[in-house]
């Protein structure tokens, strides 16, 4: 009895500080090397014909090199490999001297399987897989996430990985901004690279920055992170001065478009810019499906928080060239909608769907407003969007693979959508506030959040 009491005291004495560390605001140090490391594809062409990838590595390295080959089940493809010239930049960030790399492969066939890898020609990656897109409109899924932002290693991973777990096949991942929390921390972007890991090199990343990639000079205004053009490798067929941060992407007949909001928002110079920019790109738009991703939500999800100047910009355009989806962040909750007034029948939008959703883990309370259509709270998600000829298909997930919303878009004969909302027949929705709310929330806020809810509720029993 007492050698066992005496044994717990020594098992407890060696536990408690092995479980200190689980705790400690410590961060991984994530120095680079000769090898490569952040790893990411992404497009400065035709993707039907060209792939880019981009990564990085330390100050010495020269001679950044990329070989791609058309994949083989024998590994006998390595001899056949093309070497192409990267393009390498020299940064300084967080008082570091790093190179960035990028190369384009070009010349490509369409719908072809091709393997990769890059280096220095003696210090190489792993050999990756990446599949050209067909060269005319075919069925294909993307992925699209919200805010990842805090705990990005910790948490954020799950996010990301559970999605490629759910569509391994999907084509693209798209970010709608607000991926770090302080634009230039080095060790954040170090967590974000580190949560996609591999599926960064297999699947193109497209991604929108939101008010957190920006930060301000000591002279000058706010700009966006010193590592955003540097990390990725993004169309640059944007607005001048908002190169590979507002782009579009054609994809197997969808028009994919990023706009910078918050540059936008610091800067009406930029919103106006990015408004004519817009309108010119969606006149000319040959594709069947047109979808938008920016950080602020033209609609919020939160009570108080509005984006004006935005949405007035934005939302006629989107009306005026017929934009069927947009994806967006920043309100660290999740909701599905519609901008039309209540009561009348929602199955022809007269507009875009709107999104908002969340991906890693700061949660904010859901305001409940009356565009929503399917909303949570306090819930990890990322989001599979199907394209296949007249029907666009969207689910989202929660990061333990639940389906939580889902509905469909069908084009008329007349290019009209129609709406099929198949959501009612999935689990109750999550509503409930973060308990950090719960716990701050004085009594008549919580009196007006539970008679929010029970509006929202009357509201959709009645729709
Ligand atoms: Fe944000």
């Amino acid at each position: 009895m007492r050698t066992g009491l005496f044994r717990d005291i020594i098992y407890w004495f060696l536990l408690v500080p092995a479980l200190l560390p689980a705790y400690a605001q410590e961060h991984k140090s994530y120095p680079p090397s000769v090898y490569p490391d952040r790893l990411v594809l992404g497009y400065q062409g035709n993707p039907a014909t060209s792939q880019s990838v981009n990564w990085r590595t330390d100050s010495t390295v020269t001679g950044a090199v990329g070989a791609v080959a058309e994949a083989d089940p024998s590994p006998d493809f390595v001899k056949k490999a093309a070497t192409v010239p990267a393009q390498t930049q020299r940064v300084v960030l967080d008082g570091r001297t790093v190179l960035y790399h990028t190369v384009q492969f070009s010349n490509l066939k369409p719908n072809t399987q091709y393997a990769y890898r890059v280096g220095d020609g003696t210090h190489w990656t792993e050999w990756f897989h990446f599949t050209t897109a067909q060269d005319s409109p075919a069925p294909f899924s993307f992925i699209y996430f919200g805010d990842a932002q805090n705990d990005i290693r910790s948490l954020w991973s799950r996010a990301i990985r559970g999605a490629y777990s759910n569509l391994p096949k999907a084509k693209l991942m798209i970010h709608a901004g607000d991926l770090i929390n302080t634009s230039n921390t080095d060790w954040q972007w170090a967590e974000w690279f580190e949560a996609g890991g591999w599926i960064n090199g297999m699947i193109p990343t497209l991604a929108a920055p939101g008010n957190h990639e920006y930060f301000k000079p000591e002279n000058g205004p706010r700009r966006v992170s010193m590592h955003w053009r540097p990390s990725f490798v993004l169309p640059e067929n944007g607005p001048e001065r908002l190169k590979e941060t507002a782009y579009y992407l054609d994809y197997q007949g969808v028009r994919f478009v990023a706009l910078d909001s918050q540059g936008a928002l610091l800067d009406s110079t930029l919103l106006k810019t990015q408004a004519d920019w817009l309108d010119r790109t969606l006149a000319d738009n040959p594709n069947r499906w047109t979808v938008v991703v920016h950080h602020h939500p033209i609609y919020s999800t939160a009570k108080g928080r509005d984006n004006k100047e935005w949405r007035a910009a934005m939302e006629p355009l989107y009306k005026k060239h017929k934009v069927d989806l947009v994806l967006q962040g920043h309100d660290h909750t999740y909701a599905r909608g519609l901008n039309m007034p209540l009561g009348k029948s929602r199955k022809y939008p007269d507009g875009p769907v709107y999104v908002v959703s969340v991906s890693g883990p700061k949660m904010y309370d859901l305001g409940l407003q009356d565009w929503m259509d399917r909303a949570a709270s306090n819930t990890q998600l990322y989001q599979i969007i199907s394209i296949d000829g007249n029907r666009l298909s969207y689910q989202s997930f929660t990061v333990t693979g639940e389906r939580y919303d889902a509905f469909e878009l069908t084009k008329d004969g007349r290019g009209r959508n129609v709406l099929a909302d198949t959501s009612p027949a999935l689990a109750p929705e999550r509503l409930d506030l973060p308990a950090e709310y719960r716990n701050r929330y004085k009594e008549a806020d919580l009196e007006e959040y539970n008679r929010r809810f029970r509006e929202y509720k009357a509201r959709k029993q009645g729709k």
